[in-house]
């Protein structure tokens, strides 16, 4: 995570809280809690994560349309940070949700995607109309089972 934040830099919009694992390893960066904002659309979990970190925003709203709720505005965000089921996605969902956050992504900004497939969980016509580029960052072997790492740019990013 320490890789992909600067806690130093912009915003940080992490999608899919849970119970808070990534919310954590986020924080462990030294971004200010002010920095943070954390997306859940499940009401229980996100109390839960509202009174577990103080500071943080915490949105309960589907990232699908996620613009008009983040506070930081369209193209501020450093990072956005998914743990989202995205494989579970049909490709309609998996599209907004990627629109949505190229939008708040400042130029050069990556959307970092968390999963437990070894594969790329995003739909290869999603990628291509959105005109982005996947690379694997990397695998967690300490999860049980493995998380691959996924970072998604802007082609014109990458090129
Ligand atoms: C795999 S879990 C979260 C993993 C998380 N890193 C953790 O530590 O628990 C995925 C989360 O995404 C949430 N979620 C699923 N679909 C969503 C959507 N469309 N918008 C926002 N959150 C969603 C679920 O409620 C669930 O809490």
């Amino acid at each position: 995570m320490a890789a992909q934040i600067d806690p130093n830099a912009g915003p940080v919009l992490e999608l899919g809280g849970g119970t808070g694992a990534l919310t954590r390893e986020i924080l462990a960066t030294g971004l200010p809690r002010d920095r943070l904002e954390v997306v859940e659309i499940n009401q229980q979990l996100a109390r839960e994560l509202h009174a577990g970190f103080h500071g943080v925003r915490i949105i309960q709203h589907p990232a699908e349309s996620i613009c008009e709720q983040a506070a930081g505005g369209e193209g501020a965000y450093q990072a956005v940070i998914s743990g989202l089921p995205m494989l579970a996605f049909t490709p309609v969902q998996q599209e907004a949700i990627l629109s949505e956050a190229f939008r708040l992504l400042a130029p050069g900004g990556a959307f970092i995607q968390f999963t437990y497939s070894p594969r790329s969980p995003f739909r290869r016509p999603v990628i291509q109309n959105l005109d982005l580029r996947i690379e694997r960052i990397g695998t967690i072997l300490r999860n049980v089972p493995p998380a691959t790492v996924f970072g998604v740019r802007r082609a014109a990013d990458t090129d």
